[in-house]
């Protein structure tokens, strides 16, 4: 490889990078060295916090193009016409392992989406699975201790896992997918992305509908086998960003196409009043055959970034930014993480993050937001003050038009345990698995549940049976055939 006679970081040309200055061939190093001392000094600095969880991940830059009007339900520039195209950033990752764990683990995927729209950035902070563990973000630091490492062997630990899961049998319905077959996807190109949450459109005349995102892969559904995945996390443990990172290199584009399932609030009470679910829960899905799939678009991945820790480890996204068009919902999970993104990255990567190119917008912006560690100038010269205009001018941007949320019952803490329904989907996705799906199921669950004390893994088993009959009884046989007794 050729290179570019090098500077320092002030752009001086270095006389010497291979022998420090001494005083005679045998030193000691002066300490007018200075491109020596740069140089320690900058390696010294060169991490960042890890992600506190989705550490290990892989990023590339796309194209959004719209194929369907839903103008309909969204003033969102971004969908106006058919054919329209947005810039994205996609960041894939692994969730529990640190930066440099294996890509093939047995864990949710995340996949998060930006696009860079011409009224901001709109951040779509997903995952590969449609459900989650908890409904409530009070556990979430729990739940992801559980997933980490034990705080005195500082070793992953499936009592924790087992214990939390068996204690929150909310968490069934994702339990179930995450030892499925879907637990292990071969890379980040065969596999589904969805918002998860429940989220709002609100259209021109102000009307608000509520929706899920769902992203379907174009290259088809492959997961790897859990033989597989244990034996690629010791022969290429880099697998998923190999094969993201090598397909869009080889012109290889991978898409998806964008897809919603919408709702009124009216067809969401009856739903409720149908099922007995609550449509803001996180743990529930909503079922295509209520609420089908509406096509919107397709994401094509395209360019791979340049520069992985610039582009991909600064990246920060936040399910808070959503552009005008856009609302949240009343998704207690979803409340946690308006605040959770911002204030992780305030601190992973500092106070103005959203200056960094990846993160920037590509619309002109006029926040008022100024100086602060590592600021580039945003802003300029502009005023950097609000002061209230007259009614009626709209210079501060006061509201969008998003229709004002109707709330009922009073401020308290509501423990749903026990008076909601944990079992019935989670037992509709068990019985929706194909047969040899389901063995694999119990075979992937058995392995770490085996390694647990017998109160936890009665306390499971009694989930698995509520949910199916069957579910139960699979995973007792294949806890028996690893020589626990579990009668
Ligand atoms: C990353 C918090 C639930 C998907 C993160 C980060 C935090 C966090 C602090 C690191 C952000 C950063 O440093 O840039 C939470 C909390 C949750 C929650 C408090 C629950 C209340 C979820 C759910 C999903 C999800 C339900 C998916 C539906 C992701 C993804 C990333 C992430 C994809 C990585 C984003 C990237 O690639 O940069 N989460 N999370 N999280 N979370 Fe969550």
């Amino acid at each position: 490889m050729s290179q570019t006679p090098i500077t320092t970081a002030s752009g001086i040309p270095v006389a010497d990078n291979q022998n420090s200055l001494t005083a005679g061939p045998r030193g000691p190093v002066l300490l007018q060295d200075f491109h020596l001392i740069e140089k320690l000094q900058h390696f010294n600095r060169e991490r960042i916090p890890e992600r506190v969880v989705h550490a290990k991940g892989s990023g590339a830059y796309g194209t959004f193009t719209v194929t369907h009007d839903i103008s309909k339900f969204t003033k969102a520039k971004l969908f106006a016409a058919v054919g329209k195209q947005t810039e994205t950033f996609v960041r894939f990752s692994t969730v529990g392992g640190e930066r440099g764990s294996a890509d093939t683990e047995r864990d949710p995927r995340g996949f998060a989406v930006r696009f860079y729209t011409e009224e901001g950035n709109w951040d779509l902070v997903g995952n590969n699975t449609p459900m989650f563990f908890i409904k409530d973000g009070i556990k979430f630091p729990d739940f992801i201790h559980t997933q980490k490492r034990d705080p005195q062997t500082n070793l992953k630990s499936p009592t924790m896992m087992f214990d939390f899961w068996s204690k929150t049998p909310e968490s069934l319905h994702q339990v179930t997918m995450l030892f499925s077959d879907r637990g292990t996807p071969d890379g980040y190109r065969h596999m589904d992305g969805f918002g998860s949450h429940t989220f709002s459109l609100v259209n021109a005349a102000g009307e608000r509908v509520y929706v899920k995102w769902h992203l379907k892969t174009k290259q088809g559904i492959r997961n790897l086998s859990a033989a597989d995945a244990v034996r690629l996390a010791g022969s290429d443990p880099d697998h998923a960003q190999r094969d993201l990172y090598n397909a869009i290199a080889n012109g290889d584009f991978p898409q998806w196409e964008v897809k919603l399932q919408v709702a009124t609030d009216a067809q969401l009470a009856a739903w409720e009043q149908r099922t007995g679910w609550n449509p803001f829960d996180l743990t529930k899905v909503w079922p295509h055959a209520d609420f089908p799939l509406i096509p919107v678009g397709v994401l094509e991945l395209n360019r791979n970034p340049v520069n992985y820790h610039a582009e991909v480890e600064q990246a920060a996204l936040s399910p808070a930014n959503i552009v005008p068009g856009m609302g949240y919902s009343p998704d207690k999970m979803l409340q946690a993480r308006l605040f959770a993104y911002h204030d992780a990255q305030l601190y992973r990567v500092g106070t103005n993050h959203q200056q960094l190119p990846v993160n920037a917008p590509r619309c002109p912006f006029h926040h008022q937001q100024r100086d602060g560690a590592m600021a580039v100038g945003a802003g300029g010269a502009e005023q950097n003050y609000a002061a209230t205009e007259a009614a009626g001018s709209n210079p501060q941007g006061m509201g969008h038009g998003e229709p004002a949320l109707a709330l009922n019952g009073g401020a308290g803490r509501y423990d749903g345990r026990g008076k909601e329904d944990d079992y019935t989907q989670a037992g509709n996705l068990f019985r929706l698995l194909p047969e040899q799906e389901k063995l694999n199921l119990f075979e992937n669950i058995a392995g770490p549940l085996s390694q647990v004390s017998d109160e936890i893994i009665q306390r499971q088993l009694g989930h698995f049976d509520k949910a199916d009959a069957a579910y139960g009884a699979g995973v007792r046989a294949a806890l028996k055939a690893r020589g626990r007794n579990v009668d």
